[in-house]
């Protein structure tokens, strides 16, 4: 049983290794390409893991700190894997003032987590942002970038109905 597991475990590893191989060699191995490689790895993988910190900052020659920092820097990035979906609220001023503060303690209330969290069933991420530039349409709520300007609290559920059914993609 303990073998099954150890084999299980090296296995993934193994298949880790080789995604990340196959990422790194689209880039040349300079410092300046940290950052479109880490868009790259979350992108592939939804995430930024510690075996990924380590293979980038060996291919890089870099430390692992420098590429933490880097990445712990921007929003874009994220250490844990993420839902399928991500809905985004913007908490920026504006926004902040016209309701924004409701509609995500809505959006928490139904999905049962808070901003950061990600459902059980790994369908949903609820992340806020700091203002997305669309002031004039806020409260702003955001679904796999798609944008919903002027969102009340009873919208909540249809937003989250319409990413359900994936048909939030095409609406504007
Ligand atoms: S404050 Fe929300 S878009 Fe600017």
């Amino acid at each position: 049983m303990i073998c099954r597991i150890k084999n299980s475990i090296l296995m993934k590893r193994k298949k880790s290794q080789s995604e990340m191989e196959n990422i790194l060699k689209q880039f040349k191995p300079e410092k300046k390409e940290l950052i479109h490689i880490l868009h790259k790895v979350q992108s592939e993988q939804g995430f930024i893991s510690p075996s990924a910190i380590f293979e980038i900052s060996k291919y890089l020659r870099i430390s692992e700190g420098e590429v933490y920092g880097v990445l712990t820097f921007y929003n874009a990035f994220t250490l844990e894997p993420k839902g399928k979906h991500t809905l985004t609220i913007c908490m920026g001023t504006a926004c902040h003032v016209r309701g924004a503060p409701a509609v995500l303690d809505e959006f928490s209330r139904q999905l049962d987590i808070t901003a950061g969290q990600t459902t059980e069933d790994k369908y949903f991420t609820l992340e806020t942002v700091n203002c997305v530039g669309a002031c004039a349409l806020g409260p702003i709520a955001i679904t796999d970038g798609h944008y919903h300007g002027h969102v009340t609290t009873k919208e909540v559920k249809k937003i989250i109905d319409e990413v359900k059914e994936e048909k939030g993609k095409n609406r504007k």
